[in-house]
């Protein structure tokens, strides 16, 4: 099958186009025929050893010291189930699934074998493979952290999303919204109409105006891109409010509660997938190179099988 394997940490040109062995399922495990993935954050995170400090120590020994261990990158997926292990339950051959494969990875790749009982669903009906990889990433992370916040705890809690342009952020829009939050996002002029596009009316561009000199208060103030601290953010929540970062070392650990409500959410028409780009499996470099600017908006999705 084909793959793209990171041959070492570096610039996106280690990742190269090769032909590898097909994976066979075993007992428990799926063989998904991919059809798309996406270039996220924290695929050119690991590609570059884009982390500072202790961090890298950390990721070097989790990871790899020469290079990822496992040299397929990609954690999300949407595909075809095509063989299933002996053991095999929830899943048949036919089977349009989508996923995340977290620090297995593995899905910038034609095949992949996946447990059953892993993060997996049916894909939402009325998606599309390019549309079920693209929500995977930024939504189950929003989830979390939104979760972590207590947003289910509060009625119509006032939200701030910082970032709200990224994979995290326009994802914690949607799913702050399906909290009845009232939101304010912060982003730049660039991201100003795709903000209002996902129902956002109050919005601070932040190459305009200090979001921290906002006088509104909040019960959330959630850092989707990584680019405050605490301290700064302090003066912005409410008496009982909480502030969260993506950029801390707070990770975020993914559920299938988190991915039935993405896939819920999908097919009730209240969220949508924000796609920026999309490059076919051959153009990897190039789409890596896009993501490394940090200024997509919403996700890039990998073509794995032509659409
Ligand atoms: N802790 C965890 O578990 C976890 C999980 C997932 C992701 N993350 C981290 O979360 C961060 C965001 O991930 P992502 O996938 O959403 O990233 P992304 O899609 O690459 O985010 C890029 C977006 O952020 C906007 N942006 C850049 N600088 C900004 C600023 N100073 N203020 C407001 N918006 C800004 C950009 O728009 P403009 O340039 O137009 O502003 C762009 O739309 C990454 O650092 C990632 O590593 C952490």
């Amino acid at each position: 099958m084909k793959a793209i394997i990171c041959t070492q940490y570096g610039p996106p040109e280690v990742l190269q186009l090769q032909t590898v062995p097909m994976p066979t399922p075993r007992n428990h495990e799926v063989l998904v025929n991919i059809h798309a993935t996406a270039v996220n954050s924290g695929d050119i995170r690991i590609r570059g050893l884009a982390v500072e400090g202790m961090m890298k120590w950390l990721m070097l020994l989790v990871m790899g010291w020469n290079g990822p261990r496992k040299k397929i990158l990609g954690n999300v997926f949407s595909g075809v189930v095509v063989a299933t292990g002996s053991a095999v339950k929830q899943y048949k051959t036919g089977d349009e699934v989508f996923g995340m494969t977290g620090f297995a990875m593995g899905t910038y790749a034609e095949f992949m074998c996946i447990a059953e009982t892993k993060n997996l669903l049916l894909k939402p009906n009325n998606a599309t493979h390019a549309e079920a990889a693209a929500i995977v990433f930024g939504g189950q992370t929003a989830i979390h952290f939104l979760l972590q916040a207590g947003i289910q705890e509060r009625p119509s809690p006032k939200v701030l999303i910082i970032g709200a342009t990224g994979a995290v952020g326009t994802a914690a829009i949607q799913i702050a919204k399906h909290f009845k939050a009232d939101i304010t996002a912060v982003c730049s002029s660039k991201g100003l109409a795709l903000v209002q596009q996902l129902g956002v009316a109050k919005v601070i561009l932040y190459d305009k105006e200090d979001f921290t000199a906002c006088t509104e208060k909040f019960d959330i103030v959630f850092d989707a891109v990584g680019k405050t601290n605490k301290k700064q953010c302090q003066p912005l929540l409410l008496p009982n409010g909480i502030y969260k970062t993506v950029g801390g070392w707070e990770v975020a650990t993914e559920t299938i509660a988190q991915l039935q409500l993405l896939k819920d959410l999908y097919e009730q028409g209240a969220y949508r997938a924000v796609i920026d780009k999309v490059y076919s499996m051959q153009d990897v470099v190039a789409a890596h190179q896009y993501v490394d600017t940090g200024r997509k908006k919403g996700n890039v999705v990998l073509q794995i099988l032509d659409a």
